[in-house]
């Protein structure tokens, strides 16, 4: 069953920043992408890097693995450059009484 869990209040996260959450035994990136937010794991499919750590670009809505480079569309969680080649999970973001809240399962 989904899970509805809160991230932060929405003026906590400014465009352009990332806020790390812990769910049960995972770690999640939420970004900011000029007012929209998104939501990934922060484990990269290549060899686990922690990608929501990585240097994150809110125009095109990418963040670069810190461990060997991949970028990943924070919108589908897909990479778009090697080495990875298989999307991360990414997760449901709801705005709901001004907090940022995320779906999870
Ligand atoms: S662990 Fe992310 S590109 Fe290798």
């Amino acid at each position: 069953m989904p899970q509805v869990i809160e991230v932060c209040p929405l003026e906590a996260l400014a465009p352009g920043e990332m806020r790390l959450v812990e769910w049960e035994d995972q770690e999640i990136g939420v970004f900011n992408c000029a007012g929209n937010f998104y939501a990934i794991e922060d484990r990269c499919s290549h060899d686990d890097g922690p990608l929501a750590e990585g240097e994150f670009d809110a125009e095109t809505c990418t963040v670069e693995c810190p461990r060997h480079g991949s970028l990943f569309d924070l919108k589908t969680g897909k990479p778009l450059t090697l080495p990875a080649y298989v999307p991360v999970e990414t997760y449901p973001v709801i705005i709901e009484d001004e907090t940022i809240k995320l779906e999870v399962e």
